[in-house]
């Protein structure tokens, strides 16, 4: 069971436009066991799938909070091989969170009774550093950092990595992995250019090669609560989280990624 945590302390930069179609792609497409957290109270990970926050009595915010709570009560099925916990906004919870005894590491502590169950947890977290973002990390085999092509790009990225840093060495977390993956790129513009190269100087060879690109399809997907490969599987956007999903497989699973190629020539 591998946990891969999208973050940025950045609003809007695609977060979880690439929770929603990272799972989508491995559950949908590679058949692989995935269960979907959003620890962001918006809930858009969630509904983006069609889950109402406003109908929840099961959130990931109670699931943290909760005393020796049943994990699997919490979770939602969307699809066959992709389930989610989502969230909803719920500030009581979120303060009771911010109180708690072990704060930071609730989510890694919960996700023990799950593991076996799934391939991939994939995490959705808010824009902001704060307690949910740290049990996202403490809980996390791999930080991918989504950097949106704009002004401002590269800001916050600094105090991030400090602070992934800081919980790494706190919890011992020697082998964590963090990355930096490019979205909203437009090959045309000199600034998306020029913030390329920026990125890919900060994160030095840490850089996921494929780039996500501006593309309103994917846009639309989310307000139809559809991932792209099934809103519409010939965009643009439907390609690039495809090769996403399949250089971090080559690289989490290079056997069977090898297998699955030599049987499909
Ligand atoms: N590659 C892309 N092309 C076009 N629109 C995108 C792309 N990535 C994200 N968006 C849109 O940008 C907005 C912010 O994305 P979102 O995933 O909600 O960011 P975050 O979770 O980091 O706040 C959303 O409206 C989303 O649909
Ligand atoms: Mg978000």
């Amino acid at each position: 069971m591998k946990t891969i945590v999208l973050a940025n302390a950045k609003g809007g930069t695609g977060k979880t436009t690439c929770a929603v179609n990272l799972s989508a792609c491995l559950a949908l497409h590679h058949g692989k066991r995935v269960l979907g957290i959003d620890l962001d109270p918006q809930g858009n990970f969630g509904i983006s799938f069609g889950v109402d926050p406003r109908q929840l009595t099961h959130t990931a915010y109670h699931l943290l909070t909760a005393e020796s709570p049943d994990v699997r009560s919490y979770v939602k099925e969307i699809k066959p091989n992709l389930h989610l916990i989502p969230n909803a906004i719920a500030p009581d919870l979120e303060n009771r969170l911010e109180a708690s005894h072990n704060r930071d590491s609730l989510l890694r502590l919960r996700l023990r009774a799950l593991k076996g169950s799934y391939d991939y947890v994939v995490i959705d977290t808010p824009p902001a550093m704060r307690t949910a973002t740290m049990n996202a990390i403490v809980a996390a085999d791999e930080v991918i950092v989504v950097v949106d092509c704009g002004f401002y790009a590269l800001y916050g990225l600094t105090d991030l990595m400090r602070q992934i840093a800081r919980v790494s060495d706190a919890y011992e977390k020697d082998d964590i992995v963090i990355r930096g993956l490019l979205n909203m790129f437009n090959r045309g513009q000199n600034l998306d250019r020029d913030v390329k190269t920026e990125v890919g100087e900060f994160f030095g060879g840490l850089m996921i090669q494929t780039i996500i690109h501006k593309n309103v399809k994917i846009a639309e997907a989310a307000s139809a609560s559809q991932p792209i490969i099934e809103f519409e599987p010939t965009a643009p956007g439907a390609f690039d989280f495809l090769k996403l999903s399949k250089e971090l497989l080559s690289e989490y699973e290079p056997e069977t990624q090898k297998r699955s190629a030599t049987r499909a020539k």
